[in-house]
Parts: structure tokens; sequence; C-alpha cells
């Protein structure tokens, strides 16, 4: 590194910007230069999924971490995905544009909280959704993805007993499509919890044709009246198959970029949420810049760490995911 940068109290670097550079340029060289691998996330900003070597959605993010020769992993998404990046790929430098790309979801199980309510279950094998901290991994048997978390229950016994976290309403739609008696820790994510199910009711009065898409993270209500529920690559595989020309979309806006790039010729929508507010936008995700992404590539800097104890802890339960969906072929 040939720089003293530093990341502000904001958490990430700031730095001029010569304005006559194209920073698409300098970060296509910036990734020969370093032979770094951009990942992004759908939910992030259209550039960022422009620039982007893989995009994907948490299952496809985790996988391509695993796997890629890479020397420096830029994660162009939340700390968790990052943080599970890292975890995969120990050996490897991981980078996140602004360190305090957080998640809501992640934030609302804290693990010492759920370390004691997991210690009211203990013959209850642990499912944590991604979407957590690394030290929630750590106290967790499986690790799942709004993609795999079905099929991951159904591998189990049935009389396999099961605590779901952190997303209730992920849970109680596995516990529903599974039939399984869950026990559910109670967190959300602040963009899925936000549709209403009236504006979506008078939305599709005006656009009759049109399919409501939703993520899995949706509150029940929404999901109810869904006509095809799946995770984001879910949703933009359905929607690129589907025969249909208009789509409402239920979840981060930043999905629409992929569906609109691929299928020009359609119609999505974002589902209006419940306030005043005319954008599905996660504040956290949305954290990360073009800019932000040029400089953290250019000055190495933020970095991810994990501290190898937990490392050790969390691969475990992330690494029997990623056998479970090979196997399944997912
Ligand atoms: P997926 O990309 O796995 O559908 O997850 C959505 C999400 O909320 C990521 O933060
Ligand atoms: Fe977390 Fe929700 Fe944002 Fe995904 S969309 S990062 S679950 S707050």
């Amino acid at each position: 590194m040939d720089t003293l940068a530093e990341i502000n109290l904001k958490g990430f670097v700031e730095e001029q910007i010569d304005p006559t550079l194209d920073l698409f340029d300098e970060i296509e060289k910036l990734k020969k230069e370093k032979n770094a691998v951009v990942l992004a996330h759908y939910y992030q900003e259209p550039d960022i999924q422009d620039i982007a070597d893989y995009i994907g959605d948490s299952l496809g993010l985790s996988q391509q971490a695993a796997k890629t020769d890479a020397d420096i992993i830029v994660f162009a998404g939340v700390h968790f995905m990052a943080e599970t990046a890292k975890i995969l790929s120990p050996q490897k430098k991981v980078l996140l544009p602004d360190l305090k790309a957080g998640c809501s979801l992640a934030d609302s199980c804290p693990p010492h909280l759920f370390r004691k309510f997991k210690e009211n279950y203990p013959d209850h094998l642990v499912i944590t959704y991604v979407n957590c901290t690394a030290e929630l991994k750590a106290l967790s048997d499986i690790v799942c993805t709004s993609s795999n978390a079905v099929a991951i229950v159904e591998s189990l016994p049935k009389d396999q007993k099961i605590i779901f976290g952190p997303d209730k309403n992920l849970g109680a739609y596995v516990a529903k499509k599974t039939g399984r008696d869950l026990v559910l820790w109670n967190g959300a994510c602040m963009v899925h919890e936000i549709f209403s199910m009236e504006k979506i009711t008078k939305l599709k009065e005006r656009h009759p044709n049109a399919k409501l898409l939703a993520h899995p993270e949706c509150e029940d209500v929404i999901l109810k009246m869904a006509d095809y529920i799946g995770s984001t690559t879910g949703l933009l595989k359905y929607a690129t198959k589907s025969s249909e020309k208009e789509f409402i979309v239920a979840t981060e806006s930043g999905i629409i970029h992929q569906m609109q790039k691929e299928n020009p010729d359609k119609v999505f929508i974002p589902a209006p949420p419940n306030n005043n507010c005319a954008c599905n936008d996660c504040p956290h995700m949305k954290r990360n810049t073009l800019e932000k992404l040029y400089l953290c590539m250019k000055n190495e800097l933020p970095e991810i760490t994990v501290p190898a104890e937990i490392i050790k802890r969390a691969v475990k339960p992330i690494e029997r995911m990623l056998e479970i969906s090979a196997q399944l072929g997912l």
C-alpha cells in the first residue's frame, strides 16, 4: 500500500478524487493491478452493479467468495456479507467500501441475548439466516440464505427440533412451507417490513395483469398476496422466464436495475411502502457509492477482520450450508 489513508469516523476513506478521472476505468485498472474481484449484491446502486465481476444473492455471493482465486475480495454489500467472505477465505484481504454499511436484521439479534435464548432450548438445532453477525454464526449449527432455507430445513429429520433466527418473517415462511414447528427469534428487516398491503392492493387494481414478486423477508400479509416468493436471484429468474409483462416488486429497489437490464420490454414497479416515501432503498446497502468503492480499492481500506476464534466456529455452519446446497444442486 502506498498511502497513509485513514478511515474517517463515518466509516470510509475520505479523499479528494480528481474530477477528470473515469472511475469505471480506474476501478478496472485497480482490479487488474491488485488481482481484486468485486462482488456486488443486487441491492447496490446501478453503477456498482455494472462494474462488479459478479452480482448475486447472498448464497451466490458466498459461493463466489469461497471459490475465488483473487487476492483481494471487494465486497459491495453490507458488513455481514463481507464478514462471511472473510470467514470463508481468511487468507484473503476483504474490503468493504463503507464499514458502517450494516443491517437492521443483523442488529435485531445481539449475540449475548441469542446465547441466553438458545439456552432455553438445549435439544434444538440452531439455523441462522446469513443476515447476522459472525459471532451469531459462531453460535449456530447451520447457516442458510433465503434461497436455501426451505431446502435446508427439509434436509433434516422431521422430528429434529429447530431454532430459526434472526428473521421472524423468513422463519414463519419456512415453517409454513415445511410444516415444521420452528422456534423463532423476533427479528426483522426494516426494508421488507415496510410494504403496505392497502397500497399494493390499489396498485394491483390499476395494473390488473401485474404479478406480485415478494422476498420472504416480507410480512405474511404481503406474502399471501404474492404470485411468486423467492430470494433476489429467484425473483430475477422468475421475472425473466415469465411471459407476463408487468411486475410489482416487493423487495429492495436495487434489484430492479438487473430486472430491467435483462428484460427491457417488461415493466417493473417498486411495491409501495407504508409511509410517504416512494423508495424501498436499504439505507445500509446504499451507503456504498462508486466513489467509496474506488477509494477503498485504491487504499485497500476499510478492511474486514474477524477474530480467528470466531472464524474457527463460524466457518462450520457456513460450510455446512454450502455442502447441503451443493448436494441439492442449489
Ligand atoms: P438475498 O439476496 O439472499 O435474497 O437476500 C436479501 C437481503 O436482504 C440481503 O440483505
Ligand atoms: Fe439488512 Fe434488510 Fe438491508 Fe438486507 S435489505 S441489508 S436485510 S436491512
